[in-house]
């Protein structure tokens, strides 16, 4: 029997020192020390002993399950100690790396060049109007001197919504809004969508931008509105830009004008991008009509004004140099990312 406890503690030892993990080594724990273990079933045998071997063997016995508990407590510990250092490695943090950036949005080339844009009017003391783009035929044509009949209305191709409402086709009608709230001196600029029934191009979209001007004081001539104009192109495109007015008609302008700029590419001197030309068309323009004037409530003996629009897609595309208008609506980051 003392060979038999002898040979329990041999195997233990052994067993328990290779138990991979916590959960072995409590299978151990069961195999020798559990009420079905090994140690347990020696120990119902003592009865069979005589009286002198007894304390002896149990002393023995005692002393063998003192040893495997130890071996087991003293395992299961190495063996925490050892998931915890694992675990420590695999969790440790590298406060070294560098840090991941999240991605970040830009502006649209849009708004570069408007915030520029509006930037060069305030400091000219212009202010900055918006109205609806769902506008009345009233304001749209009507009250710049466009009645019902007239053909310039044609150029417009208009998304109407009833006979009265439509999709304005022109920023122009903010300068009648304009005039009916506010008293001389005017000097706003007001941006923003208008709409024409165009089919999509290189050139054309049904929905674009326009930035409409005006300014209405005693005493406004067609010098300040030359003047104005030429600050504005030099402050956008660059002091060496020249620019010059060829005469044209609006209806709501007496006398009307379009605006060439020098060609930002070539200077001037011809290349593709101007046809030839050396010039650049930018914008329409006048001093307003009289009637425009008066059907505003102005009295046109006393106040004079000017008022041009431009197109926000034609000066972007100028600017940086855009031959197609539609990668302006199509949101592809691949070009919107070299704005940023
Ligand atoms: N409304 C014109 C257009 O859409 C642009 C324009 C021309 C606006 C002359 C003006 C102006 O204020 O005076 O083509």
């Amino acid at each position: 029997m003392k060979e038999a406890l002898e040979q329990i503690r041999c195997t233990a030892k052994e067993l328990i020192a290779c138990a991979a993990d916590e959960k072995a080594v409590d299978e151990l724990r069961v195999r020798f020390l559990g009420k079905k273990g090994e140690l347990t079933a020696i120990l119902k045998q003592m009865g069979k002993l005589d009286a002198e071997e007894r304390p002896v063997v149990g002393a023995l016995a005692n002393q063998v399950r003192a040893d495997i508990e130890e071996l087991i407590a003293s395992r299961t510990s190495q063996l925490a100690q050892a998931a915890l250092t694992a675990r420590l490695a695999e969790e440790e943090i590298d406060v070294t790396l560098p840090g991941r950036l999240p991605a970040r949005g830009g502006l649209h080339p849009f708004h570069l060049v408007l915030n520029d844009l509006k930037q060069i009017f305030l400091g000219m003391g212009f202010e900055v109007a918006s109205g609806p783009e769902v506008e009345l035929d009233h304001y749209n044509f009507e009250m710049l001197n466009m009645p019902k009949s007239h053909p310039a209305r044609d150029t417009q191709d208009t998304f109407y919504i009833t006979e009265n409402i439509l999709l304005r086709t022109q920023t122009s009608p903010m300068q009648i809004r304009t005039m009916e709230q506010q008293k001389a001196p005017i000097r706003i600029i007001a941006p923003g969508r208008v709409y024409r029934s165009d089919a999509v191009d290189a050139t054309h979209s049904p929905l674009f931008h326009q930035i409409e001007g005006l300014v209405v004081d005693e005493g406004i001539t067609f010098s300040d509105l030359k003047g104005t104009l030429e600050v504005f192109i030099q402050k956008l495109y660059g002091p060496e830009t020249r620019v010059r007015f060829r005469p044209h008609h609006f209806p709501y302008t007496e006398p009307s004008a379009e605006m060439d700029m020098s060609c930002f590419k070539c200077g001037g001197k011809g290349c593709p991008l101007c046809k030839g030309e050396g010039w650049i068309e930018i914008l329409g323009c006048g001093m307003v009509h009289p009637k425009v004037l008066e059907n505003c409530g102005i009295d046109p003996e006393r106040y004079s004004g000017y008022a041009f629009g431009m197109g926000l897609e034609r000066i972007t595309m100028m600017r940086y140099g855009i031959d197609d208008m539609r990668l302006l609506y199509e949101n592809d980051l691949r070009f919107l990312k070299q704005f940023q």
